[in-house]
This record gives structure tokens, sequence and C-alpha cells, in this order.
């Protein structure tokens, strides 16, 4: 027999749960695209499946769910309002007390209220390429429906309380080890279901009814704490994990619940999941969804050191086939070497099998002739930051490429309209600027010229997305949106530290807001040479806006040009090994403040942070102001992406807005008072 059975909210067309019998054994599918998540839709449907299962007597009622997820988490879109019924807690709770036993049976991920409602199950039995998780702390919440109460019965309290507060998935073979899984199956998910039927074993007790042993989450929650950053999801979620141990499953989860709903509503929840959809939408630009992107197969790279090779490894890792172009043979050698090391690094790591870093290496060649290039589907420039080598080098492409193949330079300054302008086919040059190491870091600039084809951005923007990158639109200015705002918070710095501020006291602040270090410590790490070049071009080209700091200049001008240098120090002294404040610099600031007559101003942290942050807001609002970013969460995007500003604050926008507008006029009132015409105001900040 078999009752297929509609059980959406929404009408007979939008079946998201459906229900069919047969020889006594029900099989309920969840279809809920693209994801399935727990939408109202999905609750209703499965709370009338227990029901209809437990009617119809069934012997087992089986879980699967349609598409590349079992169910991949609730339904975020949900979580801005009050949710509503039936609640996802009375839903597991009614699965787990069903008369009927239910088999989760699971593919692809099984992340968040999917983890949740596997749990809820009397038995899971899973493909072995699934994953679970609990990544709700990724966007600064708990687990509502009880996964919290729930997963320590099963795998115990620290394994539990870890997966809860890192919100990192785990693959099927650990979690079958943690004894979270019945089977590991691979093949067709029927098949595997029918055999786990057919020897079906004794209904084990309801896992809200087991029973927890207490453990000791102290270094847990130190790692917690560290790897957290000022988060405070991760340690909420460990410590609620943590109430299994004491209080019965229907406490617990109760005061699960309640946190997890307090926690919606909280700034840094909002925070990340403004950037959650953010981070789609500004992906997937509304004017270029008209055209379909062309396929990319082959990829040349001109420049194979540190950010061609970065780049060479990620569209490798992509699957794609790379020819690295260098100048002459031995740095052809070098580039060669520098992608092998990435490679090399990602097997050593685990990260890849010997086969796929096999696969990597016959899909690369490095060398000197450009025809390896004719048939690229795209070429990306990361040559040396000069403008004449660039143009020679699109030249060089343009010459070989055929019309329709894409040339992008990675430029981290210059004009891409200047670098490609009179070469053939102007409507397929741009930029994409990947940050370093650019087989690890997502974000990308994506730079269109003046006459770059809408077609050229669409292929470009589908071509990162499948690199795994996060691809933001920038129009073309000093810096586009990133590093001109690097600036904007460099001068800032600088202009604190010309006052009175140290430039350990600069990135203590900074650090104290959550960025992973601060401008001084970061300069120490990427080089001071990159910046002095820039701020010399700006200098001889008079666009350097306002007062000039060259504190920088003389460090760099000394050999002090960061950790790499062969000196070893730059605003610190790394010659230890671990960069330490350096009394020279204390002397070498001094000294210039005599010479210039500076105010000796104290500056408290927190107003360090509210004059950085009002220098970093008002450059933001210009450029969006200007139209060189779209919006503020595209600012934003790239900010917590590609600088390292805390995701759980949101970006400098969202910072600001929760900061409020006059405390952030203020700030910004008294960096024009700190350093007159330095500042152009933006609209926002006018008046
Ligand atoms: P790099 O100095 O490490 O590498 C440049 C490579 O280009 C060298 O291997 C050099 O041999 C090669 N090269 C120079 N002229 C060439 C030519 N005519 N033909 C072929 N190869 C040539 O520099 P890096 O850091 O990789 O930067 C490259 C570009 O990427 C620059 O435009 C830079 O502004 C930009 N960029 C750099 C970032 C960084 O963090 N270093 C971040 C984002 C962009």
């Amino acid at each position: 027999m078999t009752t297929p059975s509609a059980a959406s909210p929404s009408g007979p067309d939008t079946r998201v749960v459906e229900v069919a019998i047969s020889d006594g054994h029900a099989l309920v599918t969840i279809d809920n695209p693209p994801v399935n998540p727990l939408s109202v839709s999905v609750r209703k449907g499965l709370m009338e499946a227990v029901s209809q299962v437990n009617e119809a007597g069934c012997k087992t009622a089986a879980i699967v769910c349609a598409g590349r997820a079992f169910v991949a988490g609730g339904d975020i879109s949900e979580f801005a309002g009050p949710p509503p019924l039936p609640h996802l807690p009375d839903v597991l709770n009614a699965i787990e007390a069903s008369e009927t036993p239910f088999i989760a049976v699971m593919h692809g991920t099984v992340l968040g209220g999917g983890l949740e409602l596997a749990l809820a199950c009397a038995w899971r039995i899973a493909d072995e390429k699934t994953k679970f998780g609990l990544p709700e702390v990724n966007l600064g919440l708990i687990p509502g429906a009880g996964g919290t109460q729930r997963l320590p019965r099963v795998i115990g309290l620290e394994r539990a309380a870890r997966m809860a507060a890192n919100g990192k998935p785990v693959n099927a073979k650990t979690f079958e080890d943690f004894g979270g899984l019945d089977r590991i199956f691979s093949g067709d998910p029927m098949d595997a279901l029918t055999a786990f039927r057919t020897a079906l074993p004794a209904r084990p007790a309801h896992i809200s009814e087991r029973s927890v042993d207490n453990a000791d989450l102290t270094a847990l929650k130190a790692e917690i704490t560290k790897s957290a950053k000022g988060a405070d999801a991760p340690m909420i979620a460990l410590e609620t994990t943590a109430l299994a141990a004491t209080l019965p499953f229907g406490e617990g989860s109760q005061i699960e619940r309640q946190t997890h709903l307090d926690l919606r509503q909280s700034a840094q929840s909002r925070a990340l999941r403004r950037l959650f959809f953010a981070s789609r939408s500004v992906t997937r630009p509304e004017r270029l969804k008209a055209f379909e992107p062309a396929d990319i197969r082959h990829v040349a790279i001109v420049g194979g050191g540190l950010m061609g090779a970065g780049i060479a490894a990620a569209c490798l890792a992509a699957g794609h086939r790379v020819t690295l172009l260098e100048r002459d043979a031995e740095s052809a050698n070098a580039g060669r070497s520098r992608v092998e090391a990435i490679i090399s690094k990602d097997l050593a790591s685990g990260r890849i099998t010997e086969a796929r870093a096999e696969a990597r290496r016959s899909a690369f060649a490095a060398g000197v002739d450009y025809d390896a290039a004719a048939d690229a589907d795209i070429a990306i420039e990361a040559v040396f930051e000069d403008p004449d080598v660039k143009r020679a080098v699109f030249k060089q492409l343009s010459d070989v490429m055929s019309e329709t193949a894409l040339i992008a330079t990675n430029t981290s300054y210059l004009d891409p309209n200047m670098i490609s302008e009179g070469m053939p086919g102007p409507g397929r040059f741009l930029g994409l600027h990947f940050f370093s190491p650019a087989n690890i870091m997502k974000l990308v600039e994506v730079i269109g010229t003046s006459v770059t084809a809408d077609q050229t951005m669409a292929t470009a923007f589908a071509f990162a997305r499948g690199l795994g990158k996060i691809p933001v639109e920038t129009g073309v200015c000093d810096g586009f949106i990133g590093n001109r705002i690097l600036s904007a918070y460099r001068r800032q710095a600088d202009y604190m530290v010309a006052d009175g501020a140290s430039p350990y006291d600069v990135d203590k602040a900074m650090r104290k807001l959550g960025m992973p270090m601060g401008p001084y410590e970061l300069q120490d790490l990427t080089g001071l040479q990159i910046s002095w070049a820039n701020r010399k071009r700006q200098l001889a080209a008079g666009t350097w806006p306002g007062r000039y700091v060259d504190i920088a200049d003389r460090l760099c001008a000394m050999g002090r040009q960061g950790r790499g240098s062969p000196m070893k120090k730059g605003w610190y002294d790394h010659t230890g090994g671990t960069g330490q404040p350096d009394p020279e610099i204390e002397a070498i600031v001094t000294a210039w403040r005599t010479e210039h007559g500076t105010a000796q101003e104290t500056f408290a942290p927190d107003e360090i942070i509210v004059r950085i942050m009002a220098a970093i807001v008002n450059e933001a609002n210009l450029i969006v102001e200007e139209g060189i970013a779209t919006s503020d969460t595209a600012v934003d995007i790239v900010w917590t992406e590609g600088y390292g500003f805390p995701k759980h604050l949101g970006g400098p926008m969202f910072w600001a807005d929760e900061t409020g507008i006059e405390r952030m006029r203020e700030a910004f009132a008294a960096i024009e008072t700190q350093s007159p015409g330095s500042w152009k105001a933006s609209d926002t900040f006018k008046g």
C-alpha cells in the first residue's frame, strides 16, 4: 500500500513533506530546496507525518531528504520575528516519543536543526560523505531545539560541548566513532535503508532519557575563549551544553530554547545574520543575472610570486588547468616551487588526498612562453606593481589570447583602465583583486573598467564563486574599497602616534576592539615597503590627502621594513622570533614629535578606537556615496572577509550604526580638529 499525502500549509503545489507508506514502513521525504531548512511548512509537515505514521501503525518511519543535503539547518529568514507554530522542539519531541520509531537516513550536510532532527530519531544512518555539525555559533546563536541537550547524551559532554562551541562540522567516520551513528553506508540510501530495516536492532532508549557523565571542561573553556575573539555565542553554547550533566532534559532544553530566542535579538547575531545574507546577494549582482557566464577551464597566471602562486593554487583546487608564466626560467622555477609548496602543505595537513595532490600537479605547468596561454579562458596578471610592466604583460596576453577570453589584473592600487587602455577587445579587461594568502582568503574585489562588458563581469563573478571566493564589485579609485579604507585607517593611526599615542597602544586598542592585530603589527607582517611605495606615488602625484606623518618612511629608510626584512625589525623587534616593543621606536617617535612640535595628548583606548573607526567609517561612507561600493553591506563584507574586522561586530558600517551616529559624528569632528584639512567629510558626517 502506498499512501502519498500532502503536508504543506501553503497549498497542494508546495509539498515540502511527503509521506509514503509501503509494507508497513513509512518514508517521510523532505523536499524544501535548496538545503531543506526547517521552515514552518516543514515543521507542520513533520508534525502531521508523526500522526499519520502512528495512525497507520507503521513499523518504522524513515526521514530522507531530496537534493544535496539532509537538512542544513533552521530557516534563518524566520529568525527576525517570533517563530510561528509549531515550534521545532515540539516537533522533535513528538518524533522522539512517536510509537513508530523514526530512522534518519542522511547524506550531504546535517547541520544545526538538521542534526537536532536526527537526534530525535531512534536510529541514524548516513552516507560515508556526510558532515555533521552545530554551526549556530557562526550566526551568533546556539541550538534551540534540544541540540545541546541531546548531543552530549549520545557522544559525551566534552565532544558535544566542543561541537556546539566551535561550530565546526565533523565527518561521518568521526561522528560514528563518537557513537553518533548506527551505520555508515555508501551507494543508494534506499538500499541501505532496506538493509537496515531487515535486521532492525532493538529500539534504544530515548536520547532525552539517557544520562550524561560529567566532564572537566576547563581546558576546552580556555580554548574557546581564545578562539571566540570576543564573540559571545561560543561560550554560551559550551555552558548550555554543560547543563546536560546536571539538569534533566526538559529543564536543560527549556533554558537552551530561551537562550536561543534571546540570542536571536542580540547585536552579534543580527550582525552575523546580516553578513550571511549579504555575502549571498553581494556575490550575485542583480544586473548580471541576465548573463550566462562563460565556461572557464584553463587559467593563465602571469607572475608566480606571493600572489600569483596563491591564485594558481586556488585555481588548481577548484579543478582548473593552470599555466603560470614568468619573466625567465629561474623565476618560473621559483613560481613552480611556491605552488608545489602549497600543494604539499595541503597534503601534509590532511586537507587533500595524495590523488588530489597528484591531480593538481598534473593540471599545472610553469614556463615563459606566452603561446601556452593561447587557449586560456582567463588570464590573471600578478606581476610587480608597476604600470609599465603590467601594460606590457596585458599586451602580450592580448596578442595570443582569443578576444572572448578574459584578461584581469590583480593590482592593489593601479587603475585597470590605464593598464588596458588602447588594447583590442576592451570589454574583456577587468581587475580581480585577490587577498594574501590568495589560496585561503575568500575576498576578491571585482573591478570593472569604464568599458568592461557585463558579460565579462558575469563570468568573473561565476569564476570567483567557483573558486569558493566571495567576489565583491568595486568601482575604480585608489585602493578600491578595501585598501582605500586601509589607507584612511593608517593615516588616523599615524596622526595619533604623531600626537602622543604609542604605536603599541594603538595596536593594543585595535586588538581590544577585536581586530586580529593592530595597524603596526599588520605592517610588520606584510612589510612596510609596499605602503611606502604607495605613499611616494601619492605624494608625487599630489594626491596625498592632507597632513603627512613620515615616521614610517624613516623606519623604511633605516631598513626597518618588517618581520620578513633582512633586519627583522619594523615597528617591533622580531630578531628574537616574536615581535617585541622596541625602545628605539619610542626614541624615533619622540624625536619626530619634538621636531614637529606636536601636542602631546593622551588617548584612552576607547578614544583611539572611536577615532580610528570615525576615519574608517567616513571613508566607507564616501566610497558608498561615490558609487565605488554598491552598499554599506558590501563594505562590511570587504572589511570582515579581507581585513579581519570581527564578523560578530558586523563590519565598520554596522559597528557605526550600533555605536550611534551622534558618537560617530563627534569622533569625526575630533579627528578633523586633530588634523585640519586632512579629511573630506562624507555626507553622513557633514555638518
Ligand atoms: P611578488 O614580487 O611576490 O611577485 C611578482 C612576480 O612577478 C615575481 O615572481 C616576478 O618574477 C614576476 N614578474 C615580474 N615581471 C614579470 C613579467 N614581465 N612577466 C612575468 N612575470 C613577471 O609580488 P606579489 O606580492 O605577488 O604582488 C603581485 C601583484 O599583486 C602586485 O600588483 C601587487 O600589488 C598585487 N597584490 C599584492 C598583494 C600582497 O599582499 N602582496 C595583495 C593583493 C594584490
